[in-house]
């Protein structure tokens, strides 16, 4: 691809006003990279009251031409994928683009053998193994809408994803690998399928060699299934704005929100995104260490390196097993150019003995990435001098769910770096900070809530099945303008650099999760008559979650009914929602209207009493000393 590639700052700024005047022309140009099956009529129609946004109208398209077809002439035998098992003893997998390709048809045409059709949904619930990638790329080759769900989440994280998007059909394994842990993903998949009565068949990996229950009519493995089918598969056209896939994400209130991208915009966005922020060359090992059931994997472990002819490395195993210096033991074994993972996972290898780094040899690693959460300044510094040796650039990505691709982030080699600050805006992207009453802070060194003023390609286009909620999220906070959930200040210099949500989102280890979605599940506990869940600082986590919780009488053994509250959450939502801390108390601070005043509470969580400010307009004021008194 010959996307011109920003190499100075000047350029940058140039190319940054450039996109600013002229945002049409500056993504056609970009987008005209790519292979379309018939170019796009006008570039952009948006009106972010309504909310509508539309990219590319009446360009068709398919995005795996572009992720494989298009690579074939120049590289059909460059390795795609490098796969490195959970377990270090056992073998590495280079799968080229070649392969890729007939993988990914021969997925597409098993697919299409049960019946799956352009717009049929379908669950993917796969750990880290190359079939996943192939199940994504199947379901895009023939139109289908994928839903990937993190191989973490539990059976009633399933149901509600499922049914929610209605899908026919499943992708599974035997089972998961995680460290020297199995997961049984067959057997959660089964017990959430009792509840889902839109999934018609699900198709079942080996990787553990577990024994698993197939249930007949429904089940079917993978590998007998894939047996006879052909390897070429003709792509679907797609157009434009046609869905590629669906992403939960969590939101305010219990129900997660299904984010829906689109194929074209998204395409363009990824591809050009990877490439500008992280100043990849041909021939370069990248390796993000996310999941591909997150969007940080759908975006840059999948469509955009592969999209941009790049080699990505998956990972499917821990960070911390056989011991903690299994991330820098890969990359030397793969000679990593790039390498991009959380600050939770940084804080914690962190905590390792050097050794663990020193032992290998990690002079490839060119470029450093972080992404998930605000990175702290002893991480970052512990990052860029550790892995980096003080030279590698750290490219700190601010993105989301929502936006498809990095939003704000530095360019490798290019922006200056400026420790825990996600630096400008990329070409394209238009942030606003704004104030308490929805004012615009235009100047320097201010600090507020962070929105976006114009429409960007990958942004989602709605929420699946429930558009008044994505006007609600997103669009009514500041009218006119895209709310990002996130709070930010801008220096003097013009750094961005993001606080941390401003609503009811915790993250947790790098994972997005909605404190309403915990409180639901531990209420689900017949002694618990309610909670309230909030986050405090957390030295590995970043968050932790700390729970207040009022039983219906006083709880004998705390110990024990602290365990069962955290089993349960990881039964409902999955370990990640386990809450770190439980308080039992006779009530929570209440306004007269019955709200809960969450800002006592995490106040009392992050361990500062002094100051609660305001409790006069509380029902009962004494709930206060209560809480204080009892906090963990
Ligand atoms: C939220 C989005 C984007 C992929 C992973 C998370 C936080 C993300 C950064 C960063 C500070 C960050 C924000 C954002 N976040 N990256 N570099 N610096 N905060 O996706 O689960 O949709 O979460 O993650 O709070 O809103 P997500």
């Amino acid at each position: 691809m010959n996307m011109k590639l920003i190499t100075s700052f000047d350029e940058y700024q140039k190319q940054y006003e450039f996109s600013v005047d002229n945002p049409e022309t500056f993504w056609a140009d970009v987008a005209e990279n790519f292979q379309w099956r018939k170019k796009w009529s006008r570039v952009l129609e948006w009106d972010f009251h309504k909310p509508e946004v539309h990219w590319f109208i009446g360009g068709k398209l398919n995005i795996t031409e572009n992720c494989l077809d298009r690579h074939l002439p120049a590289r059909a035998n460059q390795t795609a994928i490098i796969w490195e098992p959970n377990n270090p003893a056992d073998a590495s997998q280079h799968i080229t683009y070649q392969q890729l390709f007939n993988h990914v048809c021969r997925v597409a045409n098993m697919l299409k053998a049960q019946g799956i059709k352009k717009g049929d949904r379908v669950c993917i619930y796969m750990p880290m193994i190359p079939e996943v990638a192939y199940a994504m790329l199947a379901c895009a080759r023939i139109g289908a809408v994928h839903s990937v769900v993190f191989a973490g989440f539990s059976a009633g994280s399933l149901i509600d994803r499922i049914n929610d998007a209605g899908c026919k059909l499943v992708l599974t394994t035997d089972g998961a690998y995680r460290g020297d842990k199995i997961i049984d993903l067959k057997s959660i998949i089964d017990e959430a399928l009792e509840k889902c009565p839109t999934v018609e068949r699900v198709l079942v990996a080996k990787r553990t060699h577990s024994k698993v229950k197939m249930k007949p009519g429904r089940d079917l493995w993978w590998e007998e299934e894939i047996r006879n089918v052909s390897d070429v598969c003709v792509a679907e056209e797609m157009d434009a704005e046609d869905l590629l896939f669906i992403l939960y994400t969590s939101g305010s209130t219990g129900k997660p929100k299904g984010m829906v991208h689109t194929c074209g915009g998204y395409m363009v966005y990824t591809s050009y995104t990877f490439k500008t922020a992280f100043q990849y060359q041909d021939g370069q090992v990248y390796w993000c260490t996310a999941d591909v059931g997150w969007i940080t994997g759908h975006s840059y472990i999948v469509y955009g390196p592969l999209s941009a002819g790049a080699i990505t490395l998956m990972f499917e195993g821990v960070p911390s097993w056989p011991d903690m210096g299994r991330f820098w033991h890969v990359a030397e074994k793969h000679r990593v150019n790039i390498f991009y993972t959380a600050p939770t996972a940084i804080r914690s290898l962190e905590k390792a003995p050097l050794s663990f780094v020193r032992q290998y040899d990690l002079h490839s690693i060119k470029v450093l990435g972080t992404v998930g959460e605000p990175i702290n300044e002893e991480a970052w510094h512990w990052y860029h001098d550790n892995i980096g040796r003080g030279e590698c650039p750290v490219v700190d990505t601010w993105w989301q769910t929502e936006t498809g691709g990095f939003m704000i982030s530095p360019i490798a080699h290019v922006t200056k770096l400026k420790p825990a600050h996600a630096s400008f805006p990329l070409p394209g992207v238009q942030p606003a900070i704004m104030d308490e009453n929805g004012n615009e802070l235009l100047a320097n060194g201010v600090e507020g809530r962070l929105a976006i003023r114009f429409p960007w390609p990958a942004m989602a286009r709605t929420i699946y099945g429930d558009h008044q909620r994505f006007k609600d999220t997103y669009f009514s906070t500041f009218p006119g303008k895209y709310f990002t959930g996130d709070g930010c200040k801008r220096d003097e210099e013009g750094f961005y650099r993001i606080t941390g949500r401003v609503d009811d989102i915790i993250i947790v280890s790098g994972h997005n999760m909605g404190t309403a979605e915990i409180e639901s599940a531990i209420d689900e506990h017949s002694a618990v008559c309610e909670s309230a869940v909030v986050a405090y600082p957390h030295d590995i986590k970043g968050q932790g979650v700390y729970a207040y919780v009022i039983c219906y009488d006083k709880p004998h053994e705390e110990e024990k009914l602290r365990k069962e509250i955290r089993e349960l959450v990881a039964k409902i939502i999955g370990p990640i929602a386990k809450p770190d801390k439980i308080q039992f108390v006779s009530g929570l601070p209440k306004t007269r209207s019955g709200k809960i005043m969450r800002r006592i509470l995490r106040k009392v969580a992050e361990g500062d009493t002094s100051n609660l400010g305001d409790v006069t307009t509380l029902l009962d004021p004494a709930v206060v000393d209560e809480i204080k008194s009892g906090a963990l």
